[in-house]
C-alpha cells in the first residue's frame, strides 16, 4: 500500500473548514488563497526574461482561483473555446492566452486566431488549414519529441512517443525545416513528473529543434509538474529554474535572438491549496476492511475516478469525538454515495475507526478535482470556498 501520507492542515484552516460545515453543510471545496498565491510565486520569479507562465485553466477554471493567478501576474493556457470566452471576459487579452487543441475546425481557429491567441497547431493538415486561412500569420506548432528521449508513460498515458497522438513528428518537421513561417515551437511532456532530468533531456531535444527555424520567437514547454505527498520526493522548482533559465540563455544567444519562454503549469499551481470536505454518513466492515460511506460522490471529486489506481488524496478525518484519533489505524476505504460500483473518493488508507457525523477532508483537491466535475449520477458540483 503506499497511500500512507497523512494529510497535515494548519490549524487555522480546520477551524475555518468546521466554521463553514457547520452553516454551509457539506460537500464543499476549500482553497488557501496564501497556498496558491505561493506556488504562481515559484514561477513567475523564475529567473529568464523575456518569459510568460500561463496556467493551464483545465486544472481549475473556478473564476475567484482565475482571479487570484491573474493579480499574481499569470496569464492562461486553454484548449476549448468555452474556456476562451471564459478568460475573455475574465478581462485576460488575446496576447496574454495560448490556445492549444488538437482537430480545430475552421470557426474554432478563425475564434482563436481572432481573439489575439497564441495558437499551437497539432498536425500538418492543422497547419495547412492555419496557412490557408491566415497567410501571413506565423505558426507555431505542437513538436512530438519522443523519439528523441525515452518517453515516461505518466498520468493519463504517453504524451509523446509513438503511443502519443498529439503533435508533429520529427519526420514532419524536418520537412518543414527552414520555413519562415514558424515562429514557435510547443511541447508537453507528460504530466505529474518528478524527475528534473526528464523535463530537462526533453526540453533540450526541443530547442535543437528550434535551431531549424530562422524566425523563431518562442518556446513553450508545456506544463506537466509533478507534486508528490512525500515531501522527500517533490520536485525542486528553483532547480528546474536555474537549469531552464540557464538552457533558454545559451539557446537565444546561439540564435542570436531573445526567445521567449512559455510555461503552462496546471496542477502544481492549486492542488495543494485544495481541501474537499464531505461527512461520515454509514460504515460497513468487510472483514478487517472499514468502509466508509459519505455524502458525496466521485462525481463532485472524480480525480480518482479518471485515474482510480494512480491518483492518491492523503484524507483527514475531523472526528467529533477527539479521542477517536488516537484510535488504531485501519485499513479503509472512502466509497460515495451512488450505487455506482467504482464510487470511490480513496481505497486502501489507513484511518482511525470513525462515526457518522465525522468530517472526512480530502487534500490535494485543487487540481483536476472541481474542474473535472462529471453530471453522471446526478449530483449538483460541491460548492468552492476561497479562504
Ligand atoms: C498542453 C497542455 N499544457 C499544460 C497542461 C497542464 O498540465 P499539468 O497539470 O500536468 O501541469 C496540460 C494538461 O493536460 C496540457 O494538455
Amino acid at each position: 500500500m503506499n497511500n500512507t501520507f497523512e494529510l497535515q492542515i494548519p490549524e487555522a484552516l480546520k477551524t475555518r473548514i468546521s466554521e463553514i460545515k457547520a452553516i454551509q453543510g457539506s460537500p464543499f471545496y476549500l482553497y488557501d488563497c496564501a497556498a496558491i498565491r505561493e506556488h504562481c510565486l515559484q514561477f513567475t520569479a523564475l529567473p529568464y526574461e523575456p518569459k510568460a507562465i500561463h496556467f493551464a485553466l483545465m486544472a481549475n477554471s473556478n473564476p475567484q482561483f482565475i482571479r487570484i493567478l491573474k493579480d499574481c501576474g499569470l496569464k492562461v493556457f486553454v484548449n476549448s473555446i468555452p474556456h476562451l470566452e471564459q478568460v475573455l471576459s475574465l478581462g485576460f487579452k488575446g496576447e496574454e492566452i495560448v490556445f492549444a487543441a488538437s482537430a480545430m475546425d475552421e470557426a474554432k481557429m478563425k475564434q482563436a486566431e481572432g481573439a489575439g491567441c497564441l495558437v499551437v497547431l497539432d498536425s500538418v493538415g492543422q497547419l495547412e488549414l492555419w496557412s490557408r486561412l491566415f497567410p501571413l500569420q506565423g505558426a507555431c506548432l505542437r513538436c512530438n519529441i519522443g523519439d528523441q528521449v525515452s518517453p515516461k508513460q505518466t498520468l493519463g498515458g504517453y504524451f509523446i512517443g509513438k503511443d502519443s497522438r498529439l503533435g508533429f513528428t520529427r519526420e514532419e518537421l524536418q520537412q518543414l525545416k527552414g520555413d519562415p513561417r514558424i515562429r514557435g515551437l510547443h511541447s508537453y511532456v507528460g504530466t505529474n513528473i518528478l524527475q528534473l532530468s526528464y523535463f530537462m533531456d526533453c526540453y533540450r531535444k526541443l530547442s535543437e529543434l528550434a535551431e531549424w527555424f530562422p524566425n523563431l520567437q518562442v518556446l513553450d514547454f508545456g506544463g506537466g509538474f509533478g507534486l508528490s505527498e512525500d515531501p522527500s520526493q517533490q520536485l525542486d522548482l528553483q532547480d528546474y529554474g536555474a537549469q531552464v533559465s540557464a538552457l533558454m540563455r545559451q539557446l537565444s544567444l546561439k540564435l542570436g535572438a531573445q526567445i521567449r519562454l512559455i510555461l503552462e503549469p496546471g496542477r502544481i499551481i492549486g492542488a495543494e491549496a485544495g481541501y474537499f470536505v464531505c461527512e461520515v454518513v454509514d460504515l460497513k466492515t468487510r472483514g478487517k476492511h472499514q468502509l466508509i460511506g459519505v455524502n458525496a460522490s466521485c462525481a463532485q471529486f472524480p480525480r480518482p475516478l479518471f485515474y482510480p489506481d494512480e491518483a492518491f488524496h492523503p484524507v483527514a478525518i475531523l472526528a467529533q469525538n477527539e479521542a477517536e484519533a488516537n484510535e488504531e489505524k485501519i485499513l479503509s476505504s472512502i466509497y460515495g454515495c451512488s450505487t455506482y460500483s467504482r464510487d470511490f473518493l480513496a481505497r486502501d488508507i489507513l484511518l482511525p475507526p470513525v462515526k457518522p457525523g465525522d468530517t472526512v477532508i480530502l487534500g490535494y483537491a485543487g487540481s483536476y478535482c472541481a474542474s473535472s466535475y462529471t453530471h453522471f449520477l446526478g449530483f449538483a458540483p460541491a460548492r468552492e470556498f476561497f479562504t
